[in-house]
């Protein structure tokens, strides 16, 4: 293999949640750019799906915008059928769809509690279950699933988000551990990034203000979470299992 050769995604099939914006947007970009054919999953963003799917086929790439509600388990089982219909098999999963929401925790109802974990967390076992199995069948795959720093370190206001990181992390351990060798499960928990999801909406200025209190004075941009999940669904990455990679201007260091 050649250093050159080993990034490209060429022949390979990709679906990503979430993708119409920040992250997810930037991590279809960078896996169409390496060759590969990708399915656009978002919800209520037709637009901005069908600006992305415009954006790399005149790249000269494959793509293909398709809504689906990802903590919904028939809309997961729809949208598993129609990325196959458009695009073949999937052989590469990036559960990257999610939710913040800031909040004292006495203030915290259940609807909270079960719209942050049914977005952030059983989204990703319902996408797991899905796409697995033609997986298991071939012999081959890579999940990469987004969690966040905050589901290591925690932080106060954001008890439910923390929490289903931290879900994701273990579920990224669990399945690694039980679908390897063939297939590469393994996580991303990036630090704070430029998006919308860190918009005053989402979180108040005190928060952003902590958020910037890291070595490298800064927030991430999307295309540097992309870089690492190019990696790790390429050749590349081939001996990583159930890792949790960290870019995160140095806001944890493990
Ligand atoms: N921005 C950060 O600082 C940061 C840091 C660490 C982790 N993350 C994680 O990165 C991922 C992407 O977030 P982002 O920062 O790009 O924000 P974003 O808001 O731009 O992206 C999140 C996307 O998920 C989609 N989405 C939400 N609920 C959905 C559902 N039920 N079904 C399908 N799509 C749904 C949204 O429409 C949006 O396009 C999230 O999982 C987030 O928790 C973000």
């Amino acid at each position: 293999m050649t250093l050159s050769s080993s990034l490209s995604l060429l022949g390979r099939t990709a679906l990503v949640t979430g993708a119409s914006s920040g992250i997810g947007r930037a991590i279809a970009l960078a896996f169409a750019s390496s060759g590969a054919a990708v399915a656009i999953n978002h919800l209520g963003h037709a637009q901005d799906a069908a600006q992305l799917v415009a954006e790399i086929e005149a790249a000269g790439g494959r793509a293909v915008a398709i809504e689906a509600d990802v903590s919904q388990a028939a809309a997961v089982q729809g949208l598993q059928q129609q990325a196959v219909k458009a695009l073949g098999p999937t052989h590469i999963l990036v559960n990257n769809a999610g939710i913040i929401q800031e909040k004292p925790f006495l203030q915290t109802s259940e609807a909270d509690w079960d719209r942050m974990l049914g977005t952030d967390l059983k989204s990703v076992f319902l996408m797991c279950r899905a796409f697995l199995p033609a997986m298991v069948s071939a012999q081959s795959g890579v999940v990469i699933n987004i969690a966040s720093e905050l589901g290591i370190l925690g932080r106060a206001q954001f008890a439910p988000y923390c929490t289903a990181k931290a879900g994701v992390i273990g579920l990224t351990r669990s399945l690694a551990r039980e679908f390897a060798p063939h297939i590469r499960v393994n996580a991303i928990a990036p630090g704070p990034v430029n998006t919308a999801m860190l918009d005053a909406e989402h979180m108040s200025p005190e928060w952003r203000a902590k958020e910037m209190d890291i070595p490298m004075q800064r927030f991430g941009e999307p295309d540097e979470i992309a870089a690492t999940a190019l990696f790790l669904a390429s050749d590349m990455a081939r001996f990583y299992c159930g890792q949790v990679l960290g870019p995160n201007g140095g806001a944890l260091m493990t």
